[in-house]
């Protein structure tokens, strides 16, 4: 992905982004060789050679994105001292160091993306973003109409009342009820959270939609890598 030399060279540690701005004016940094003057400029540090004073700066590690279906019983945390199952675990023959974008709960299931671009995780992850999370919810017993429209106007959760979100019923079974619910936010535990809110107890969590992405053929345990234009969909969000 494309930066300004300005914020590449902050985040190398090299100096900070006014003292990099310096650098570059005085002539002191070069991309693929050639000296650079115009502190504005844009590079893509995993393709082109960017040094200070003639020392290369560390070369940036290819990016590798994958969309997850990610199976009940496996945590999102990167390490764990309890022995655990982690989602790390189903990727051992990609070489790569990788972690998750948020995290969902051990027995929740779908879709999620994995990545060692933390640029991109953290836009995503970050509130201001607004990104569209469906999941599908199944609940024990019923509930009524004014639980949902109050759940959908925003409960008071850990960390302040949830934001307005979509919620419908789908269907309702002998024993349980099954709702969609789209929410923008992603607190810990959020959906079991704003569902205890009005009594009910969620029995299976099924993300069924990430920033536009679903998990179409992947099987529960399954994962695909990333397309370029839903890579470059993502960084445009
Ligand atoms: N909300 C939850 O309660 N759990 C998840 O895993 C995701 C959203």
């Amino acid at each position: 992905m494309e930066k300004r030399l300005q914020t590449i060279l902050a985040r190398a540690g090299i100096a900070s982004r006014r003292h990099a701005a310096e650098l570059i004016e005085s002539g002191k940094v070069s991309v693929d060789g050639v000296l650079v003057a115009e502190k504005g400029m844009r590079v893509d540090p995993v393709k082109h050679e960017i040094a200070v004073n003639g020392r290369l700066l560390p070369g940036e590690e290819e990016k590798h994105y994958y969309l997850l279906n990610k199976p009940a019983g496996y945590i999102c945390t990167v390490t764990d001292t309890h022995g655990r199952r982690k989602i790390s675990d189903l990727f051992t023959r990609v070489n790569v160091r990788l972690y998750p974008v948020g995290r969902l709960d051990k027995d929740t299931t779908g879709v999620i993306i994995v990545t060692n671009d933390g640029d991109l995780a953290y836009r995503l992850q970050h509130p201001s973003f607004k990104v569209d999370k469906e999941y599908i919810v199944t609940i024990s017993g019923s509930i009524t109409s004014r639980e949902i429209s109050k759940m959908r106007k925003g409960v008071d959760i850990d960390g302040g009342v949830s934001a307005p979100c979509e919620i419908s019923e789908i269907r309702k079974t002998r024993d349980n009820t099954i709702l969609r619910i789209v929410i923008h936010e992603g607190r810990k535990r959020q959906i079991k959270q704003m569902f205890e809110v009005v009594g009910c107890r969620v029995v299976l969590l099924d993300r069924v939609r990430y920033a536009g992405l679903t998990s179409g053929k992947l099987k529960c345990g399954e994962f695909r890598k990333l397309t370029e234009e839903e890579i470059e969909k993502l960084k445009r969000i």
